[in-house]
């Protein structure tokens, strides 16, 4: 499998440079599931080293171009992948597009990384942290498509801020989409479900091209998390919302 993470950096006055250290925002998920079996184990010791975005100094932007080995049409974004069915069928659907996939779930990660090697795919790159440490060394518009699958929806008032949909990171990803860019959230939690409509009803930069909300395109493969809330008798919602030009 060719895989060369990029390092080439070039420097983009547009861009805000990585937060330091004492701003990095704070992760409330868990990032250990139960220990890794072998061959999970050997994929994050072999395979995930070749595949990591690693961040630039600060102040520098990611050459997302060198990201991948082929020239790529698009580049897509997948923030928590959790399992990684979806980057993988996207990846898999979509050879000409470089898909970067953010997951700080290390049993996830081990996923994706089963998929990318039993499918031999080579135009996903990822990120094991954060997705919010990536954001500030990606250049401006970089993204075409955005997915945020089925985040985990805090429920509980009090933990409304740790919300990944929230006014702050829709500013972020409004920066790093193109105009006409594609973002694409799921959920199935009621509170989320009016969380989502609330936050985007405050933007002006995002038009709403839903539809019917239970109803998803043939490209939209179910996730683990969709599987399971369909199991457990919750109906999910898909969301879609288009760029709007500045
Ligand atoms: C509820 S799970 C859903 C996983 C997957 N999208 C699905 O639908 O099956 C949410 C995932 O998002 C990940 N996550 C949450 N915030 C994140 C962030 N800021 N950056 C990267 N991953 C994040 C969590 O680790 C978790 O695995």
């Amino acid at each position: 499998m060719a895989a060369s993470p990029g390092s080439v950096l070039i420097w983009s006055r547009s861009s805000p440079p990585p937060l330091p250290e004492e701003q990095a925002p704070r992760f409330f998920g868990r990032r250990r599931g139960k220990p890794l079996r072998r061959t999970g184990r050997g994929l994050v010791e072999v395979l995930l080293p070749r595949l990591s975005i690693v961040l630039p100094p600060a102040g520098e932007t990611l050459a997302v171009a060198t990201l991948f080995p082929d020239p790529t049409r698009a580049l897509w974004l997948e923030v928590g992948f959790g399992g990684g069915e979806h980057l993988a069928w996207q990846a898999a659907h979509h050879p000409d597009v470089g898909l970067i996939g953010c997951e700080v779930f290390l049993n996830g990660i081990a996923s994706l990384l089963g998929h990318i090697q039993r499918d031999g795919l080579d135009n996903i790159r990822v990120f094991p942290e954060d997705a919010r440490t990536l954001f500030p060394a990606l250049p401006d518009a970089c993204f075409e498509r955005v997915f945020v699958l089925f985040p985990d929806p805090w429920p509980k008032k009090r933990h409304a801020e740790r919300r990944f949909v929230s006014q702050p990171n829709l500013d972020l990803l409004a920066r790093l989409l193109i105009d006409g860019g594609e973002l694409r959230i799921a959920t199935d939690d009621p509170v989320y479900i009016a969380w989502v409509k609330e936050q985007m009803a405050a933007r002006t930069d995002f038009e709403d091209v839903t539809g019917e909300p239970t109803v998803k395109g043939e490209d939209w493969p179910a996730t683990r998390y969709e599987t399971k809330a369909r199991e457990q008798g919750r109906q999910p919602v898909f969301y879609r919302y288009l760029r709007r030009g500045g």
